[in-house]
């Protein structure tokens, strides 16, 4: 979604060079030349960003600030200060203005800016559950970020193929999350959808798991048991933690990708299955396989098609998106209404790295949310070891 800016200034020329300048990027521009005509785009809903001139023909600029609080929408509003009317800027900021921007504007820092106001306009939207396209399921992938766009093309295009995945990258990063998602997306989603965790079971387990076994395999199997590779037939089997499966089963699986069909635990009957299988791994699987404890062909068999997540820090415009989703959550679990975050708050949310990415983000969220009474998120409702790390 691209942003339509106001631009609220008297001087046409002004109007020109940022109109100019902003329309090919993609964002819509209009133009106001007084206050009364502003508020009647505001008034109609147009304006999703506003760069307010601080002296109009009509009156003073900021007084607009105290006017559109009130909305629902809330639109950033930057203004456009005379060089050197600093104090003016600041005050402004203190009344809820997004940000300033001096005379003569840089283009550049022009830009930055809107970039920022639009994540503000994102993360407001998602708060007020204003988003256009609801997703199937609960599992919403939240990420407007072109790395996010990819990704989420790529696996909607994985889940119409019915073609294994592999779904890599740090820890909280959404691996379980995007899994769902190429569930949702596709042909299988009214099917199952079976998680295991290699990680959390044990390696003699994992296999009668997944196989299943017929009576008397071994000591204790008095019953036949259906693998879990039958019961999520025209589903989905989401193999979390891929790296901590022993070399032998790694076979096995390798085998039924491979024929689409497997044999029980101490059965001789080859059953046939339809199954789309989907990897997750935190660890590094090609290191795993240079040291020979991760087979070569499973790995290339796995990835057809190949989703690594960055980790938050590196696509830190998700960000406000995934907080004004997190809030929104929240509010409704918690009975609470929180509206907006603080400048200052966002500035320290980005300022962080979060080793522990999008989960570590919704913890930090959830915990300021338990400490505000406010309508808005503060930096000193957030995490102080997360403060402390940000620079
Ligand atoms: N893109 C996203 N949109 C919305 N929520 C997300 C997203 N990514 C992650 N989350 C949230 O972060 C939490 C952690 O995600 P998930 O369990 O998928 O991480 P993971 O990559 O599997 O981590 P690990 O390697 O530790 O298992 C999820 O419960 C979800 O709340
Ligand atoms: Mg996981």
């Amino acid at each position: 979604m691209s942003a339509t800016i106001l631009v609220v200034d008297d001087e046409e020329n002004a109007r020109l060079i940022i109109t100019s300048f902003l329309t090919p990027k993609g964002y819509e521009v209009i133009g106001a030349a007084t206050l009364a005509e502003a508020r009647v785009q505001i008034e109609r809903g147009a304006a999703d960003i506003i760069l307010l001139d601080v002296q109009l023909p009509d009156g003073y600029g900021p007084n607009l600030l105290e006017e559109t609080r009130r909305l629902a929408t809330r639109p950033p509003i930057i203004l456009i200060t005379a060089y050197g009317d600093i104090d003016m800027a600041v005050d402004a900021m203190r009344n809820g203005a997004h940000d300033f921007l001096q005379k003569p504007i840089q283009l550049a820092r022009l830009e930055e800016t809107i970039v920022r106001a639009q994540e503000m306009v994102t993360m407001r939207r998602e708060l007020a559950h204003l988003r256009k396209a609801q997703r199937r399921g609960q599992d919403f992938v939240i990420g407007s970020s072109p790395a996010m766009r990819s990704l989420l093309d790529q696996a909607r295009r994985a889940s119409q193929a019915s073609v294994s995945v592999l779904v890599t990258g740090e820890t909280g990063t959404g691996k379980e999350v995007l899994a769902h998602f190429v569930h949702d997306s596709g042909p299988r989603a009214d099917k199952p959808f079976i998680a295991v965790n290699c990680a959390a079971i044990q390696s003699t387990m994992l296999e009668s798991e997944l196989f299943g076994y017929e009576a008397g395999a071994f000591t204790g199997a008095e019953k036949r048991k259906p693998g879990l590779l039958e019961v999520a037939d025209g589903g989905i089997l989401f193999l979390d933690e891929i790296s901590s499966m022993p070399m032998e089963i790694q076979a096995k699986l390798l085998r039924v990708l491979e024929e689409r069909a497997f044999r029980r635990v101490g059965g001789t009957n080859l059953i046939k299955v339809d199954v789309q299988v989907l990897a997750a791994s935190n660890r590094p699987l090609n290191k795993m396989m240079a040291d020979g404890i991760f087979r070569e062909d499973l790995y290339y068999r796995l990835k057809v098609v190949d989703l690594h997540i960055p980790p938050l820090r590196e696509r830190k415009s998700d960000i406000l998106e995934l907080v004004g989703f997190f809030v929104r959550q929240n509010n409704a679990r918690m009975g609470m209404n929180i509206i907006d975050i603080t400048p200052r708050a966002v500035d320290a949310l980005r300022a962080y790295d979060w080793p522990g990415n999008v989960r570590e983000l919704r913890n930090a969220i959830e915990r300021a949310m338990l400490f505000c009474d406010d309508p808005a998120i503060d930096v000193i409702h957030l995490p102080s070891d997360m403060l402390a790390k940000t620079v």
